[in-house]
């Protein structure tokens, strides 16, 4: 594979540090010069990434292209670009569609959707493509793992998943504030918190048979502290305003 990335940002930056960091990968990338400094960076770092005069050379250089700009520039900056039939095409802009895309890209064969996250640069997160492509799942496979889906629908109700980890942390952040609140040293309750989240989140992986409802009702014992909680925040609407939320998440995905 040679690999070229249309847009060198932060995205673009976490998946060539991820790659990079596999032992004894040599795969030549070729990035765009746009960010100056962030290309710059990567092409210092690492022997194999080089910097391309401009997009069309990215495209002249590699076989399969990364686009990594953003969605509000997308047509302006691929409509400008000459793809080849053989060019295998994987879309990373979160808010066009593959059917948009491929349109854009014209005579190239081979267009899908992927969307990792920036946790791939420590060879975290799973990455969802759209549809399945043996190729690109063996490349995200190694970086944190993938998850290959047929359709959009898939692909879409996958993404709202993306949209709650400022929640997830205000949660934690909640908890924290208040045992802090109690006299307990920041360093403590910071402590303390991620070592029990961080086993919690061990908790599917070691009961893969056990779906999240499940997990839940093992924590609650009933009479316990876990379930006045738990029965406390139900009664309040908590987990109902999390699915008028997702709702209207997928709602500006998907542009209904
Ligand atoms: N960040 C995420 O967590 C994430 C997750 C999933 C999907 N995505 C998608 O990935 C794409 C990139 O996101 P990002 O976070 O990497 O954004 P970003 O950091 O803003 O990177 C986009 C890069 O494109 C460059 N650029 C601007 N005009 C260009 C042009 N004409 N040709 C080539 N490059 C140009 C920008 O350079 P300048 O700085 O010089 O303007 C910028 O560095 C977006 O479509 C986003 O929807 C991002």
């Amino acid at each position: 594979m040679k690999l070229g990335f249309v847009g060198t940002g932060a995205l673009s930056s976490a998946i060539v540090t991820g790659l990079k960091s596999l032992p004894g990968e040599t795969t030549p990338v070729v990035i765009s010069p746009r960010n100056e400094e962030i290309a710059a960076e990567l092409a210092a770092r690492y022997p194999d990434v080089r910097i391309a005069a401009d997009n069309q050379a990215v495209l002249d250089q590699c076989d399969t292209v990364m686009l990594a700009v953003r969605p509000q520039i997308a047509h302006e900056v691929l409509r400008e670009l000459r793809f080849r039939k053989d060019h295998h095409v994987v879309s990373l802009i979160a808010t066009i569609s593959r059917e948009e895309i491929a349109g854009l890209v014209a005579l190239a064969a081979q267009v899908g959707k992927a969307l990792p996250m920036l946790m791939i640069a420590r060879l975290q997160g799973a990455t969802i493509i759209c549809p399945p492509d043996p190729i690109v799942a063996v490349f995200f496979g190694r970086l944190g793992g993938v998850i290959e889906v047929e359709d959009q629908n898939e692909f879409d109700a996958l993404s709202v998943v993306t949209a709650t980890y400022a929640s997830y942390f205000r949660y934690l952040d909640t908890i924290d504030d208040w045992v802090r609140g109690q006299g307990v040293a920041d360093e403590k309750s910071r402590a303390y918190i991620t070592s029990i989240y961080k086993a919690l989140a061990n908790a599917p992986d070691t009961a893969p048979d056990e779906d999240f409802m499940h997990l839940s009702q093992n924590y609650a014992t009933r009479g316990g502290i876990n379930e006045q909680m738990l029965r406390e925040l139900t009664e309040r609407g908590t987990f109902e305003a999390v699915t008028d939320s997702l709702r209207r998440v997928h709602r500006r995905i998907t542009g209904q």
